[in-house]
């Protein structure tokens, strides 16, 4: 942990304090005045200093807090008034609102003695003026008089040490993760595609399921998003990739990157955390996404089964897949268990292009549930039993395409422009 105390202090006060301070907070820790402060950015705990003037500290220092962002930072000032009393409190609070972007750990205001000359120039004023002398501010500068002394040295020392104490270190640099964010599936079987799919990663990731279905039916063995994260945060990692690990940028991976938000925040969230978008998100994507998906399909008609969204919503981007998958081989077809690409609106097409064998495949990462039941199954309302029934053949290969080794390349790839 890197730590600064800086101070500004015109009378020396403030001074005694951040060198009985600096010194609490061991022989690494660097001392400065305002005027001379090295760049802020080289430390984690910074411990800003002053004597109030006029309810503020010095424009020099106060200029340095402003730029100042500190992961943690502690804040000392000496004052002639009571350290108990409002216009402590006040000073404090303007102080810590120039540090928006640290935790502060400390704050101590302790009384500070008033220069000779101060004490002299306010005797000479006219009583009943402003900072005139009457017989409270007597008592008051007399309270302050030889602070501060020993005790408060102490107790700033104190002070500071447990702050700093509570001061998480910084991770070592470079500590960095991927996680692989799969909606997840209950299907023993279907689960190899994707260990496939992350066997092709830079690097090892931590997977993470967003289908809470999922992760409840698995028995909570794999973690949701932000569980995965708030592992990853409590490990001391701090800078994140996400696979986000769908294939349309839809309601799922809208929700993907709500669950992002909460780990962004400047104080408690990642240095850096970056997500991948999804293949049918963009046209350059999904032309690369097609070359790897086609790159072992038979040359044959073929009928991939996606998923879609109930209300039409991700229509387009399955519309967008369809026109240019028909672009490989035209007898390559790709339809939707929900959304506007149904079976009942494919079935026309295929009997007036006179198919009379098809392939089905799953247009999904894993051969799943749907890809199990509404594709393959033997129930009536399959794919497969209505394709039959309307006189065409049927073979199946249920692969979810996480397992197609081009497809996890083209993931593997995605992580890698992530930077
Ligand atoms: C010109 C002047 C203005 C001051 N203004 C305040 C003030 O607004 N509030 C206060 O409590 N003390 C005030 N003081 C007292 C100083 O804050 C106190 O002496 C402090 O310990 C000085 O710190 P330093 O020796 O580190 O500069 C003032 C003193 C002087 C000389």
């Amino acid at each position: 942990m890197k730590t600064l105390v800086v101070y500004s202090s015109r009378t020396g006060n403030t001074e005694k304090l951040a060198r009985a301070i600096a010194g609490a907070l061991g022989p690494d820790c660097t001392l400065s005045c305002a005027e001379d402060a090295p760049p802020p950015e080289k430390f984690d705990f910074i411990a800003f200093g002053f004597g109030v003037y006029r309810g503020w500290p010095d424009g020099e220092l106060r200029s340095y807090m402003l730029r100042a962002k500190p992961r943690y930072a502690g804040i000392f000032l000496t004052l002639g008034a009571y350290p108990d009393s409002e216009h402590a409190q006040v000073c404090l609070a303007r102080a810590e609102g120039m540090l928006p972007a640290s935790k502060v750990l400390a704050k101590l205001a302790c009384h500070g003695a008033y220069a000779p000359g101060m004490v002299e120039r306010m005797k000479a004023r006219p009583a009943g003026s402003a900072h005139g002398w009457d017989e409270e501010r007597a008592v008051r500068v007399a309270a302050a008089a030889g602070h501060p002394d020993a005790d408060d040295l102490s107790r700033a020392q104190q002070l500071f040490k447990a702050a700093l104490a509570k001061a998480v270190p910084p991770p070592d640099d470079g500590k960095k993760a991927l996680v692989a964010a799969w909606f997840g599936t209950a299907v023993d079987a279907a689960r190899e595609a994707y260990d496939l799919a992350e066997s092709q990663l830079p690097v090892k990731p931590l997977r993470a399921y967003t289908s809470r279905f999922v992760r409840r039916k698995l028995g909570g063995e794999v973690p949701s998003l932000p569980g995965a994260l708030q592992r990853l945060y409590l490990d001391g990692v701090r800078h994140v990739k996400v696979l986000a690990g769908l294939l349309a940028a839809g309601e799922e991976y809208e929700l993907l990157r709500s669950d992002l938000e909460a780990f962004r925040n400047p104080l408690t969230g990642f240095d850096s955390l970056s997500v991948t978008a999804p293949p049918l998100s963009t046209p350059e994507r999904l032309r690369r996404f097609l070359d790897a998906v086609t790159a072992e399909l038979p040359d044959a008609p073929v009928l991939f089964m996606g998923h879609g969204h109930a209300d039409g919503r991700s229509d387009f981007q399955y519309d967008a897949a369809a026109a240019e998958l028909a672009k490989y081989n035209p007898a390559w077809r790709l339809g939707c268990v929900e959304g506007g690409r149904s079976l009942d609106t494919l079935l026309p097409e295929l009997k007036k292009a006179g198919v009379r064998r098809l392939e089905l495949r799953p247009f999904l990462l894993v051969a799943g549930d749907h890809a199990v039941n509404d594709l393959a199954g033997a129930e009536p309302g399959s794919w497969k039993s209505q394709l039959e029934a309307a006189g065409i053949e049927c073979t199946v290969e249920l692969r979810g395409l996480a397992a197609y080794p081009a497809v996890a390349r083209y993931f593997a790839e995605e992580v890698e422009r992530l930077g």
